[in-house]
């Protein structure tokens, strides 16, 4: 059901030395994401009444950090002469001109939303993301899913990227700091408005916006890096452009999964944000394997949930059950029902990362992705590809010849217990500090070897000086090596290790 509800006018672009003058008058309010999370705890705010009347008890002051904060973030009246003082070099008028606020009966009142994000101020629709009275339109701001985009997001310096669904504009602006030239497309003409508004905010200039759907836009273009945070969700409503495709199932994300390699440069990668139709038992990455085989690419899978319909429906409409418990009922039904029809047993949520790589067969790997302790992931996922390149049909002989170094990224846990007067180690992990933060467990041999691994020996000279400084049994030195192979293997991998 789409709603007729209809939305604020976005904000406008004009010139480049207001935007100067408002960024400098945010930054000197010390508006900034790290006060923001410094006074209120959080970095995510959500716009859920419950926790907002929360926050707006935190900010007890009249300083200007906390006069913007009630108006740009907590969606909160304020006083216009406070606003004036908060920010000086603009002021309530430029504000007002630029559509960012109203001011009526000497009352100031933010008509989007504003945020600090890392150096970035970013704009989107102020209000409740998936009310009953939300615009189909809504164009809404950073949310958790932008973020792990963000993060996943291989930042090479490079000459062409795309970002297809932009929306607020945040992952073509990210974008903009290490590519030259980014385009970014859409199919809601008021969500470049927004991204055309943060682009100027931000004093960015490389980015060029499109409206249309999915690839359409890019026709015959090619791109060394592609992001996708595509309205994923698997439901039967088309209410919110950034959340429902009106597309049956999981048919959108196949179809952008499925346009990438033909956009995509040789050794360029994609990153698209998927949901999809998965069977409640078996393999999560079986539909996605099928979206990518046969591409031209070699395929990360990612997946980092899997929910029955009745966890999936609830989730979603989590927001609207806050506001109206009626409507909400109806809309679980609506959902199950869909996802009866469908045959939709259940709904996995993950990533796809693709790289074009001309080759006579592209590999497929798939891991779960620890949304919980998800860092910033170029790296890890640019050692993940180059080792699975090197792993792909390695014999043992040619892995032992290999020069092996341990990722700086790691840390080394031991769990130590007090036993006959002194400590023992009851279990050792190795934790990756950067990208997926993946962990293995690793026995006492293992965890000797680590510091060996050092870019320049062949493993093959590490294993021998290290099965003779072990003090193995004879019996045990002639498996050592066997034993160690799968091991180096995993570390390898899972980007622990890496071939120099
Ligand atoms: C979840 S929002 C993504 C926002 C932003 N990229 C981010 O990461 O936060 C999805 C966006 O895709 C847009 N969209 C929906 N259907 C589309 C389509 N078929 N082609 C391109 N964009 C589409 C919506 O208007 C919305 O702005």
């Amino acid at each position: 059901m789409r709603r007729a509800v209809e939305s604020p006018a976005p904000p406008r672009v004009t010139g480049a030395d207001t935007f100067r003058r408002l960024r400098e008058g945010l930054l000197g309010a010390s508006f900034t994401a790290e006060r923001v999370e410094a006074e209120l705890g959080t970095h995510e705010l959500s716009s859920r009444p419950a926790e907002t009347a929360v926050h707006l008890r935190r900010l007890t002051g009249a300083d200007p950090f906390s006069t913007l904060a009630k108006l740009f973030l907590l969606d909160a009246g304020v006083d216009a002469d406070r606003v004036e003082g908060a920010i000086p070099a603009v002021g309530v008028e430029a504000l007002e001109r630029l559509g960012l606020v109203e001011l009526a009966g000497g009352r100031v009142q933010a008509t989007v939303r504003l945020v600090p994000h890392g150096d970035y101020f970013v704009a989107s629709d102020a209000g409740h993301e998936s009310g009953a009275d939300v615009p189909y339109d809504y164009v809404p701001g950073i949310q958790a899913p932008s973020v792990t985009l963000a993060k996943l997001a291989v930042r090479r310096p490079c000459s062409r990227a795309a970002d297809v669904g932009t929306g607020c504009g945040i992952q073509a602006l990210l974008a903009a700091k290490h590519v030259d030239r980014v385009v970014a497309t859409d199919t809601s003409p008021r969500a470049l408005a927004f991204a055309a508004f943060n682009a100027a905010l931000n004093g960015i200039e490389n980015v060029e916006l499109r409206l249309g759907d999915g690839f359409e836009p890019l026709a015959g273009e090619r791109f060394d890096l592609i992001v996708s945070n595509p309205p994923y969700v698997i439901s039967p409503d088309a209410a919110h452009a950034y959340r429902d495709s009106g597309l049956a199932a999981d048919e959108l994300c196949r179809r952008i999964v499925q346009s990438v390699p033909a956009h995509l440069e040789e050794g360029g990668f994609a990153h698209v944000l998927v949901s999809w139709a998965a069977a409640a038992e078996g393999d999560w990455a079986d539909p996605l394997r099928a979206w990518v085989d046969e591409s031209g690419c070699d395929a990360w899978l990612l997946q980092y949930r899997t929910s029955d319909p009745l966890t999936h429906a609830a989730g979603w409409l989590k927001p609207l059950g806050e506001v109206d418990p009626v409507l909400y009922a109806g809309a679980l039904d609506r959902w199950l029902e869909y996802l009866e029809r469908l045959r939709i047993e259940a709904v996995g949520y993950g990533a796809v990362v693709l790289r074009r790589r001309a080759a006579d067969r592209n590999w497929i790997r798939t891991d779960p992705l620890p949304l919980d302790r998800l860092e910033p992931a170029g790296e890890h996922t640019l050692r993940v590809f180059a080792a699975q390149d090197t792993l792909e049909g390695l014999g043992d002989d040619e892995l032992l010849d290999l020069p092996l170094a341990l990722t700086s990224h790691h840390r080394l846990r031991q769990t130590l217990s007090c036993a006959d007067g002194g400590f023992v180690v009851e279990s050792q992990t190795l934790d990756l500090t950067d990208g997926l933060a993946f962990t293995i467990g690793v026995d006492r041999h293992t965890a000797s070897l680590l510091p060996h691994f050092d870019g320049r020996r062949p493993l093959r000279d590490i294993l021998a000086r290290a099965s003779e400084t072990f003090e193995l049994e004879p019996s045990e030195r002639e498996a050592f090596v066997p034993a160690a192979l799968p091991v180096v293997r995993r570390l390898l991998e899972l980007g622990f290790l890496e071939s120099r």
